[in-house]
């Protein structure tokens, strides 16, 4: 057994400052070693990476999520008691409510249809304007469709502070700032919103659609109606969340204008491979971690009960081992082949029935198809603007959230270098 520390220092500032760039970085010194041992919080933590991590991690012999989740996370992105921090047969009861209403593949093909079309029409109403946010829009777009398809009544007035209040809660998780004061603001709000609903829905003062969303979920008797609006939250929340893969999309597309081309043919393939590649090569959920249930090891790490286990996302998703040149954008990676389910990893890994895997990741990828073809075939220009994307902010974006000019042809994008415009500030 490799020769490991008794004590390492807490690297909580290491995170905070570098961001997505932390493991990567510490990964770097870990040298050949298939594990970085530090400190969160105080607490004793050890990051893996690599398929046989993922199958490792996702063993709930090894790892459990209850106590593991931070309050700021749980109050901000996920909200209290939600299934995020279950283990057992508690998670997978829970978890069945969303395989049910996410999986269904007719569900899916309805809610990407109507957020086809819920864009087409906000893209008919930009003739004229000026300038457009892209991230700002499409999280508008998202908003509106995924209230209509989960039968969440959301009058035309109220959905951009709608959809304001959903990123927010997305936008402020990983910090103690004013971002974060905002998301649990925007939580109490959306909170409160939905579990009056689910109330009205219970006492037959309002109607749900039979089948719906709404009424699966209100149909949850055994869910009180506060934690009923949570779970009805990690199905809207998320969704809206994919206008980052958006914005992100438009910042692919404007770097590398072939994709345009490609995507423009409407080969639906190549669409689909095009957001594995999105999700592969930007950075957004940075790591997932759990508790270790019992002394444990991993190919000769000993990982002690009661350490965070990690497991890297961002540094999965860009490991040379697994994705050659893993900074080039490069949808062919993914062209006549499914992705490995614990090699892509964006969403999480391993089967996402039995463990909490992202059950939102066919939607995510239909989502992602549809706006991206649509985006590659409007004519649009791309003003002068600060495209970087910083990897200390997390999440991270362009800095302008990626502002188009509608109309016009759109002009070759400025060539980018490797690593696009990733950059460590
Ligand atoms: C925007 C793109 C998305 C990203 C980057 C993302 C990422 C993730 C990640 C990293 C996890 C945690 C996996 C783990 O703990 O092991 C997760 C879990 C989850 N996601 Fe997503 N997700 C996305 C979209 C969605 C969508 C569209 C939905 C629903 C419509 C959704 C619903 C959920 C739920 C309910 C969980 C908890 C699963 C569990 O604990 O069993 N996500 N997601």
């Amino acid at each position: 057994m490799a020769k490991q520390r008794r004590w390492y220092p807490d690297d909580s500032v290491g995170l905070a400052v570098q961001g997505y760039a932390w493991l990567p970085d510490e990964w770097r010194r870990a040298g050949a070693w298939s594990a970085v041992h530090t400190r969160l919080l105080g607490r004793r933590a050890v990051a893996l990476r690599g398929p046989q991590a993922v199958r490792f991690f996702y063993d709930e012999s090894h790892v459990r999520r209850h106590g593991a989740i931070p309050e700021p996370v749980r109050g901000t992105l996920f909200g209290h008691g939600a299934v995020h921090t279950l283990d057992g047969e508690d998670h997978r009861r829970r978890k069945a409510i969303f395989q049910g209403l996410l999986k269904d593949p007719r569900r899916v093909g309805d809610l990407a249809r109507r957020v086809g079309q819920a864009w087409d029409e906000a893209v008919a109403g930009w003739a004229g304007r000026p300038r457009v946010v892209l991230f700002d829009e499409a999280s508008r777009v998202i908003t509106r469709a995924v209230h209509d398809w989960a039968g969440v009544p959301l009058a035309a007035g109220e959905v951009a502070a709608t959809a304001a209040d959903l990123t927010a809660m997305v936008d402020g998780f990983a910090t103690l700032g004013p971002r974060h004061w905002r998301a649990r603001r925007a939580r109490g709000r959306q909170e409160r919103r939905l579990a009056a609903l689910v109330e009205q829905v219970r006492s037959g003062t309002a109607e749900a659609a039979p089948d719906s969303v709404l009424a699966t979920v209100a149909g949850h008797d055994e869910l009180e109606p506060e934690l009923a609006a949570v779970e009805l939250l990690n199905i809207l929340r998320p969704t809206v969340a994919v206008a980052w893969f958006v914005a992100f999309t438009g910042h692919a597309l404007h770097r590398w204008p072939q994709q345009r081309d490609r995507l423009r043919e409407g080969d639906l393939g190549y669409a689909v491979a095009f957001a594995h590649e999105v999700r592969r090569f930007y950075p957004f959920a940075p790591f997932v971690g759990g508790l270790a249930v019992r002394d444990l090891t991993f190919q000769e790490h000993r990982i002690p009960k009661g350490a965070m286990v990690l497991l890297d996302i961002y540094g999965q998703n860009h490991d040379a081992a697994l994705w050659p040149d893993p900074y080039r954008f490069d949808p062919d990676r993914f062209v006549g082949r499914e992705p490995g389910r614990d090699e892509l990893i964006p969403q999480g890994g391993g089967d996402p029935a039995g463990n909490h895997r992202c059950p939102g990741e066919d939607v995510t990828v239909a989502l992602l198809t549809t706006i991206a073809t649509r985006l590659a075939r409007l004519d649009y220009t791309v003003p002068e603007q600060d495209l970087t994307i910083s990897l200390r902010r997390i999440p991270t974006l362009p800095a302008s959230r990626f502002v188009l000019i509608p109309g016009g042809r759109a002009g070759a994008g400025a060539a980018a270098g490797p690593r696009a415009d990733l950059a460590r500030r």
